[in-house]
């Protein structure tokens, strides 16, 4: 059954999504009619993308939580309409989440949508490479980040959000593989070591959603 959104209709959940988000299911029902209706609207999500809500988005999302250590202080940089942060937050109550995106009616859209679900997510203007954000987001557990930037640039400009030991891991899909390739050099240069691919997500996406995790170096200084 689905419920219909400004025309559109937002599939209901599937069974699935029950055990990624336990009693948080009514949040994430929520947050898949909101992208679909007013993030459609406002242009944050592709009208298409509103009947494949749940296994594109909120559930390919929501399983990086597996890679993600209890309790750790997350930033994810380019959130978009809150992707893959929200998902993530709603899936795991224990982490402290704040959400990094530059533009102004992204970030008013999160706000908004932050305040209606009533959940403890931080947002935030700026871009990652900003001394401003370095200094009041850095140090943190682990980076987030989906479709912002080539491997290369990407570890550039969020290792130095991370203590060292911290985890970058971004969302690639098919690219990986070819992205660690073409930018290990680069990644390594910028204090980035234990490079490697992990498909997360087993039993419920299907394809797996892949992630590069990149390691921040011990006793590195912060790169520029
Ligand atoms: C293609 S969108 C992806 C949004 C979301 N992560 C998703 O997967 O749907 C890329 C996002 O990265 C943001 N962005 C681009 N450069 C950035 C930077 N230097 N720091 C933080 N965010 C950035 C853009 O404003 C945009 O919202």
């Amino acid at each position: 059954m689905s419920a219909a959104v400004g025309g559109r209709p937002v599939p209901a959940p599937p069974a699935v999504a029950a055990t990624v988000f336990g009693e948080r299911l009514g949040l994430a029902t929520r947050y898949a009619e909101l992208l679909a209706g007013s993030g459609v609207e406002r242009g944050l999500v592709g009208p298409r993308e509103a009947e494949r809500i749940w296994q594109r988005h909120v559930l390919n999302c929501a399983v990086i939580g597996e890679v993600v250590p209890a309790g750790a202080r997350v930033v994810d940089v380019g959130s978009g309409a809150g992707l893959p942060g929200i998902p993530l937050a709603l899936a795991r109550p224990d982490l402290r989440v704040t959400l990094l995106e530059p533009m102004a009616r992204r970030v008013t859209w999160l706000i908004e949508v932050i305040g209606e679900l009533g959940v403890e997510v931080r947002v935030h203007r700026g871009r990652a490479e900003d001394a401003a954000v370095r200094s009041l987001l850095g140090g943190c557990d682990v980076v987030t980040a989906r479709a912002v930037a080539p491997m290369g640039r990407l570890t550039g400009w969020t290792l130095p959000l991370l203590r060292p030991g911290g985890l970058l891991v971004a969302m690639k899909g098919a690219t990986a593989g070819d992205e660690v390739a073409d930018d290990r050099a680069a990644i390594e240069g910028f204090g980035g070591r234990a490079i490697r691919l992990y498909d997360c997500g087993s039993g419920i996406v299907d394809p797996l959603t892949r992630v590069v995790l990149v390691e921040r170096r011990l006793g590195t200084q912060r790169p520029r």
